[in-house]
């Protein structure tokens, strides 16, 4: 994050130029505030924090059933299981897509428990070359599960080598360097890959068409996150109400991981001010004080809304003009916050651009726009100035 000395006396988080001069001594105060601020920017962020990547194993559902809400989801792999494990086949391939947090790598591993296969996972980003894949393909047993998370950013040159393996269940591995290099076709055991991504529309057509199973994951309803929010307290030994349970689900922004770290901050608000117990008054006052509003709205959401507002009147104005204005990259704002907004009815995609809508002015108190007559072309209006 930018964040200049300049900056930092602007809000007033730092002493004058000419005590700038600590001459060694700590100087904690400016860093200690940078981090609660951009805490707070983050605590309702469904991209994985680094506190989420210690807690969540813990809290992750091993078995379908253990598994909350998404029902069409888990009954179509329910089914696939079933019928693979009657066939004594491995399952077809799986793909799962949906905005971050919501469950894609916890259902891949979950499947394998299931279909009692291994499981190994690796990431789109990180496949330089095949022969990064060979080993792992080539020492599978029938049936097992490979995770490839971020598979729309799987290189060209990965995507050709695995085509084969996911349709003849062979690989060509190339024997030496060079144009003339002699290829060697291997045969590989039948195996499941499970790929996961936030954004489909990247993923290439043949690689898509490469998976018999195409799963779509959902916001879930604040019924579902509040049964999840109870689930991980009584993993984490804290009592909670269902009221209280609820006031967490409410404002999670529809993601279980946003939930769950909700809940551990509340945990910790509750053994510190209250007697442990998460109750709605509780809750509420936890998170008013880590500012998150009613409906789960950080800092970021509103700032994205209000500078459509402010700067925009309200749109429709292009993704990159708006992420330009946020000081925010455009992948993050159309993945991370976009997918939210919309679906809360606040925002809204248009062949235009993006557009507030008259729910966002009125959250944020200002005075809902009259709606204007069809815009004219300029054309339009140089012959009726004529
Ligand atoms: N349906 C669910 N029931 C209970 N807990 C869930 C559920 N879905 C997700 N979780 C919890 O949310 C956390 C995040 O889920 P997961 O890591 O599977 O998300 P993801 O979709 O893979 O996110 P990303 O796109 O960032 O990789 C998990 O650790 C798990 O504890
Ligand atoms: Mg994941």
């Amino acid at each position: 994050m930018s964040y200049s000395i300049v900056d930092a006396m602007r809000v007033g988080n730092v002493a004058r130029p000419t005590r700038l001069l600590w001459a060694g001594l700590p100087r904690p105060r400016p860093l200690a505030n940078l981090r609660s601020m951009t805490e707070r920017t983050q605590i309702t962020t469904p991209t994985p924090l680094e506190e989420d990547r210690t807690s969540e194993p813990s809290l992750r559902p091993q078995r379908l059933a253990e598994f909350i809400g998404q029902g069409k989801v888990r009954e179509a792999l329910s089914i696939a299981i079933e019928a693979a494990k009657h066939r004594r086949e491995a399952l077809d391939h799986v793909l799962f897509h949906g905005p971050p947090g919501l469950g894609k790598t916890t259902l891949a591993s979950l499947l394998a428990r299931e279909m009692g296969v291994n499981f190994k996972s690796t990431s789109g980003p990180v496949l330089e070359k095949p022969a990064d894949l060979v080993g792992i393909l080539t020492n599978q047993r029938e049936g097992d599960i490979l995770f490839i998370d971020e598979i729309h950013r799987l290189r060209p040159i990965i995507e050709e080598f695995l085509y084969p393996a996911m349709e003849d269940w062979q690989i060509e591995i190339r024997l030496a360097d060079g144009p003339k290099a002699q290829t060697m076709t291997m045969k590989i055991e039948r195996f499941t890959l499970v790929g996961a991504t936030t954004r489909f529309g990247l993923l290439t057509a043949p690689m898509r068409a490469r998976f018999g199973i195409v799963q779509r994951l959902n916001f879930y309803p604040p019924e579902d996150l509040a049964t999840i929010v109870s689930r991980s307290a009584e993993i984490l030994g804290t009592e909670t109400t269902s009221a209280g349970a609820l006031e967490i689900a409410k404002r999670s922004r529809g993601t279980p991981r946003v939930a769950n770290r909700l809940l551990r901050r509340v945990r910790d608000y509750a053994q510190v001010r209250g007697d442990g117990v998460i109750d709605d008054r509780l809750a509420q006052r936890a998170l008013g004080l880590l500012d998150v509003d009613e409906y789960g709205l950080d800092e970021m959401d509103a700032r994205v809304l209000k500078t459509l507002i402010e700067k925009f009147e309200g749109g429709p104005v292009g993704l990159n003009s708006l992420a330009v204005a946020l000081g925010e990259d455009v992948t993050t704002l159309e993945e991370v916050y976009e997918p939210f907004l919309i679906m809360e009815g606040f925002l809204m995609r248009t062949p235009q651009g993006r557009v507030a809508t008259s729910r966002a002015f009125r959250h944020f108190g200002y005075t809902i726009p009259e709606p204007q007559p069809a815009k004219r072309g300029p054309q339009g209006t140089l012959f009726e100035e004529g």
